[in-house]
């Protein structure tokens, strides 16, 4: 397989030319459009289907499609293939991100949710039996694996609970695309079509994702479910960015060190690596204001926690000087019954 960026690399060879096309900022470089030599991602025969295939392959997907507008536009292609399979309702779980409800109002797909439940003031994945007495009365199963705190459903339970009632599986990995070096973790491992947030954990520009699906069939009707969301003037840095993301390899020294500080800092304990969560309940403020001070930036404070989000280019030293920041702070016990904090990003309904 080609592990270099075909795409980086085309727009390296890229001659001096004449624009004559969009965009108007009349500069070549990497910010070009679909040229004679660039390939076209609605039909890609070059460049883009090379990088697709290769994409394809490392994440053990049949199909892959490279998307610039987000998981977003991925979440609403899923549920077109769905709607397309002639499937009318889907089993979701209360804390799905809004695109999922947004896509079933827009797609006339019924949202049949389970119920949210909270602990320790964050959410709690549904569990296997949980989903399974939703899926009995819905055509699907959508989740979301791993979720913004770093938890996973029982992916091996609800996988074999679909298989066993013959219905398809869909995971929002907007948060795990840096899991396709753990098997045993990785939604495509289960999946019968999801999303990987190559842009959240994996160092693709902003809005850079990539839909894939593990079957031919979910393939044929994803490759149409696509082109009714994406942009008709994709992003080329975005599209080179998420191939060199895809490709970009596994860093074990950071994933360990992430681990043993979670260990050191009682941080709370999740699954992934890539999501530090730092109890400070209401003391959350003032550690986010102390923290910024230095300069040093979390992703979210949901007033339990602050949140600390790594990925593969995250440096040791960057590490060792939160975890300085951190030593300086005190510390809170959330309890179990704590109710759940701003909870970022979701949304039971539009
Ligand atoms: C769980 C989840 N799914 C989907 C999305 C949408 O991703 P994007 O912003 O890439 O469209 C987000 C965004 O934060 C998210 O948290």
């Amino acid at each position: 397989m080609n592990t270099e960026c075909r795409i980086a690399q085309m727009l390296r060879a890229q001659k001096k030319h004449v624009s004559f096309h969009t965009p108007g900022h009349k500069r070549a470089g990497a910010d070009i459009t679909e040229l004679s030599y660039s390939d076209c991602l609605v039909s890609p025969c070059g460049v883009l289907d090379g990088a697709q295939k290769d994409i394809a392959r490392i994440l053990g997907a049949e199909r892959s499609f490279m998307l610039t507008d987000g998981s977003t536009s991925g979440i609403f292609s899923m549920l077109a293939c769905l709607r397309a399979a002639g499937k009318t309702s889907v089993a979701v779980s209360g804390f799905s991100h809004p695109s999922v409800f947004h896509a079933c109002a827009a797609l006339g797909l019924t949202a049949a949710v389970i119920d949210r439940k909270t602990a320790y003031g964050m959410p709690v994945q549904p569990s296997a039996e949980e989903a399974a007495a939703v899926l009995s009365g819905a055509d699907a199963l959508l989740l979301t694996s791993p979720d913004y705190y770093g938890n996973f459903p029982d992916l091996k339970k609800v996988s074999a609970l679909c298989a066993a009632q013959g219905k398809p599986l869909l995971i929002d990995g907007a948060h795990g695309a840096h899991l396709h070096f753990d098997p045993a973790h990785y939604a495509g491992t289960y999946a019968d079509l999801w999303v990987d947030g190559v842009h959240k954990s994996l160092p693709a520009l902003t809005q850079g994702a990539v839909v894939s699906a593990k079957l031919r069939a979910w393939g044929e009707l994803l490759e149409r479910a696509v082109k009714l969301f994406r942009t008709t003037s994709p992003s080329y840095p975005i599209l080179a960015s998420v191939e060199y993301a895809v490709k970009y390899p596994e860093n074990a020294k950071i994933e360990a060190l992430a681990e043993k500080f979670k260990r050191e800092h009682g941080c709370c304990p999740n699954a992934d690596w890539s999501k530090i969560l730092v109890p400070f309940g209401d003391f959350c403020d003032e550690a986010q204001s102390f923290i910024e001070a230095h300069g040093v930036y979390p992703e979210f404070n949901d007033g339990n926690y602050l949140m600390f989000y790594l990925s593969p280019c995250t440096k040791a030293g960057e590490l060792k000087k939160l975890g300085k920041l951190l030593k300086k702070l005190p510390r809170r016990e959330i309890a179990k019954d704590a109710p759940a904090g701003i909870i970022p990003m979701y949304s039971e309904e539009m």
